[in-house]
């Protein structure tokens, strides 16, 4: 069942919160070592799949292995396999960079010596050097994304879910966010992204799969459903399929009615966590 050369295999996953039936049977398939863009409006279930997917929510059916382990059967499986950046970061604002990332390091067990070094590379390479024995609450948004996925990567997961990585981020720190996923792919290692902009799924993305009404409206290559759907761009494909446009208008202010709506959905959600 789990070929090594695939990294995540959904079939016929639904999920509903009482009748709002969020995800009505998703089937796709992410091979090692490339990036797939989950691609839908807001509301449209990318965190409930991620969740799915991470072990933190559970299907109603259907079935999901990822990283060749059974999401429902052998989660401690998946999470010893991945790495989660999401809309709530790991961050402990009141901690330096630097001191975040040792954290870290030390919750994966890395040996004294084998952590600093990691901390110091990881520093390095998401151009936080200078800013790395500052408190995490002086950092922009943009140094707080790049630090929150440093964090996730300490323990070198083999495949990461990137949740809105770029949200309300300026282009530039958008651009940065690209390059280190560009960085990751060099490293083989697999990268299960969402996003509402849909030219950052053209970016990165070797599959995309448009999600809309609880379904994969489409799936394929960029390049394939521009064809498919006659259109120049990924914004012209989803209009063509869906009738309405991928990226809500009101974008800066997604991650904060995202945030307060997840809040207060709390309970119901701990009841899932296994
Ligand atoms: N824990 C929860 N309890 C009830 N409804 C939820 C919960 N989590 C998400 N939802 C609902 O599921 C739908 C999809 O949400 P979500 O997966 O967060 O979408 P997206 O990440 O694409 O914006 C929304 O209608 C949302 O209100
Ligand atoms: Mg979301």
């Amino acid at each position: 069942m789990s070929n090594p050369t695939t990294a995540i295999e959904v079939a016929g996953l639904t999920k509903s919160y009482a009748d709002n039936a969020v995800l009505r049977g998703i089937d796709l398939t992410v091979p090692a070592g490339t990036v797939y863009a989950l691609l839908g409006p807001n509301g449209a279930g990318k965190t409930t799949m991620v969740r799915i997917l991470s072990t933190l929510v559970r299907a109603d059916a259907g079935t999901a292995t990822v990283g060749g382990f059974d999401v429902r059967r052998e989660p401690d499986g998946v999470r010893r396999t991945i790495g989660v950046t999401g809309q709530f970061s790991a961050i402990d604002e009141l901690l330096t960079g630097r001191e975040n990332l040792k954290l870290m390091a030390d919750l994966a067990h890395l040996r004294r010596d084998e952590g600093r070094a990691r901390v110091d590379e990881l520093l390095s390479s998401f151009d936080l050097v200078a800013a790395a024995d500052r408190r995490a609450a002086t950092y922009s948004g943009g140094m707080k994304r790049r630090l929150d996925l440093a964090m996730t990567l300490v323990s070198r997961p083999r495949l990461i879910f990137l949740d809105e990585p770029t949200a309300g981020l300026d282009p530039r720190s958008r651009r940065d966010l690209w390059q280190i996923v560009r960085q990751l792919l060099e490293d083989s290692v697999t990268v299960f992204l969402t996003t509402q902009y849909l030219e950052e799924a053209d970016h990165l993305a070797h599959r995309v799969g448009l999600l809309d009404g609880g379904r994969l409206v489409a799936e394929g290559t960029p390049a394939e459903l521009k064809a498919q759907a006659g259109g120049e761009t990924l914004d012209d494909v989803f209009l063509a399929l869906t009738g309405h446009a991928a990226t809500s208008l009101d974008d800066d202010s997604d991650d904060d009615s995202d945030d307060e709506s997840d809040d207060s959905d709390d309970s119901d959600e701990l009841e899932e966590i296994r």
